[in-house]
């Protein structure tokens, strides 16, 4: 096989996906204490930023600046190179987090036995769904007291709207924990509540042996047994194919912060995970081993110091081999480009990259020439899908607040819509801007920096309304009727396409019912 093809296959990007608080720092951190990328716990802390009060998003946002080291966290584990995309822990900034959703190959849910399924966990598994990517998940905090697991398989299945096949199972939870048993590598897993003592393991491939009993007292042998005799007549066996295609999820039972199931969760992974996925363009499908190579940004950070006002533009490299200094195609712009200052990340430090394969992730540094889904090849014109806007939840109007500032005001906001801070959509009854976000803070940074990079003053103004669709319809006729009569209703968004702006799940469900040729979507590639 040749070097590349070797060097692409044992690439594994993922990231993990949970709601706050169910374990996601803690479970990044042990597995970079395996992959040896990091040696004492602690050291992941970009999540820590939910915890400071909301208010102050200057903080969250300096905070945030330093988790671009952690944006992308590389090591090797077992001939594997495991990439690890870092998510925002804050809710406000979801919109980061659906996108860096399409530059993995696949995640792990992270979820909390005591909780259950929450609605983050929901909200980011239907873009998972949506792009049918394949999806393992851990059931965290097995030292504490939760939810009966069958239960909680159930839950998963109805929330998740996903099958779901256990690779491990619990014996007892709580102060009674005892540890899993380990179906996929067949040995049972003893439990040592401790951060610093890694899972003390015993092959026991027949579970009717009485091997067992050494290790857990009689009736918990047979609570074991009839468990796991359930497990097999209820759920299907763990096939491959089905997980690959994200229909069948595997899941794992333990304690992150005690470090129990985090390395048999990680060498599952690294054996079943896909390595980089094709991808599809509008002009063909991208084969990840086949040169030559192209990628796209799936994420631009901004760097709030106005001292450095450069920004990373974060790459995927969905085929071939990315090497330092050759030129490039930027698509949309037509322009040939070269790099010498691209970054990797392995671990938490940034260092200047010679070469890169598909699967890996590549900051660019950048001053303005990229925006959210270009496309960089070595000449051909290929554009890639699936990287589709997602409704807002909170709109407000954008009014200037200063007349003599107009210009910079609006080069401002379209730069930094461009950089997928939020979006914008123009109101086609009255001309007026209007900034769709997931959260409140988002209004916050575009002001300050609409100020503070662009000298241009803004004002909001509130607006209600309950979901931003995107709509399309067979018939040319039956949208231009729409459009007409819902003329007070209609938008467009930044690309020119037509939106529906509903004020209320009443009035688009009538919508809806009213007009059933219109087809209304909620995100913006369907
Ligand atoms: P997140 O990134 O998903 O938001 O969660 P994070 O890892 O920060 O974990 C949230 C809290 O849950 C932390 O406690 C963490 O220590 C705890 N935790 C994680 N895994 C386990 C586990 O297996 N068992 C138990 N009992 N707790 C776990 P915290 O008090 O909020 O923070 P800290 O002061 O411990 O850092």
């Amino acid at each position: 096989m040749s070097e590349q093809i070797n060097e692409i296959r044992r690439r594994r990007t993922f990231a993990i996906i949970s709601h706050p608080d169910a374990g996601k720092t803690t479970l990044t951190e042990k597995l970079l204490l395996f992959g040896g990328a990091i040696h004492v716990a602690g050291a992941v802390k970009s999540n820590k930023i939910r915890k400071t009060a909301t208010s102050d998003w200057m903080e969250i946002e300096k905070q945030r600046g330093i988790s671009v080291a952690t944006s992308v966290m590389g090591f090797d584990y077992e001939g594997y190179k495991v990439n690890i995309l870092d998510t925002p822990g804050h809710q406000d900034f979801a919109e980061d987090t659906y996108r860096t959703l399409t530059a993995v190959d696949s995640v792990i849910i992270v979820v909390d036995i005591a909780k259950g399924v929450e609605a983050q966990t929901r909200k980011l598994m239907e873009v998972c769904r949506m792009r049918q990517t394949p999806v393992i998940i851990f059931v965290n905090k097995m030292d504490r007291e939760g939810k009966d697991p069958f239960d909680l398989l159930d839950e998963l299945e109805q929330e998740l709207q996903i099958q779901v096949r256990p690779l491990s199972w619990p014996i007892e939870m709580g102060v009674k924990f005892k540890g899993v048993y380990n179906i996929y590598e067949e040995k049972l897993d003893l439990y040592t509540p401790s951060k610093q003592v890694i899972t003390e393991s015993v092959g026991i491939e027949d579970i009717y042996s009485s091997e067992l009993e050494k290790y857990i007292e009689g009736g918990l042998v047979e609570k074991l047994r009839s468990d796991l005799e359930l497990i097999k007549g209820v759920y299907p066996a763990f096939e491959m194919n089905a997980y690959l295609q994200g229909q069948l999820a595997p899941v794992f039972f333990g304690s992150a912060l005690n470090n129990f199931g985090v390395k048999e969760l990680l060498n599952c992974f690294v054996r079943i995970a896909p390595s980089p996925r094709k991808v599809r363009a509008e002009e063909r499908e991208v084969i990840p081993e086949q040169d030559p190579f192209s990628g796209f940004i799936f994420k631009i950070h901004a760097n709030m110091d106005p001292n450095h006002r450069s920004c990373i533009a974060f790459l995927k490299i969905c085929s071939g081999k990315f090497e330092r200094n050759l030129n490039y195609k930027h698509v949309r712009l037509d322009k040939m480009m070269k790099f010498s200052q691209a970054t990797a990340f392995m671990a938490q430090r940034k260092e200047t990259v010679d070469e890169a394969y598909a699967g890996d992730i590549i900051g660019l540094p950048d001053t303005g020439n990229f925006k959210i889904g270009d496309t960089l090849t070595t000449g051909e014109i290929l554009h890639f899908k699936g990287l589709p806007s997602f409704s807002p939840e909170m709109f407000k109007y954008i009014e200037n607040a200063d007349p003599m500032k107009a210009k910079q005001l609006n080069k401002g906001i379209d730069q930094l819509m461009d950089e997928g801070v939020a979006q914008l959509f123009i109101h086609q009854f009255n001309g007026r801007k209007i900034i769709g976000t997931v959260g409140q803070l988002q209004f916050e940074v575009i002001q300050y920096r609409l100020l503070h990079e662009y000298g241009a003053q803004c004002k909001w103004e509130p607006l209600h309304l309950y979901k931003a669709c995107w709509i399309e319809s067979d018939s040319k006729e039956h949208l231009d009727y729409f459009k007409k009569r819902k003329f007070q209703y209609m938008a467009l968004d930044k690309e020119g396409r037509d939106v529906f702006l509903a004020d209320s799940s009443y009035v688009l469900q009538m919508a809806q019912q009213d007009f059933p040729q219109i087809k209304f979507h909620f995100n913006s590639e369907f």
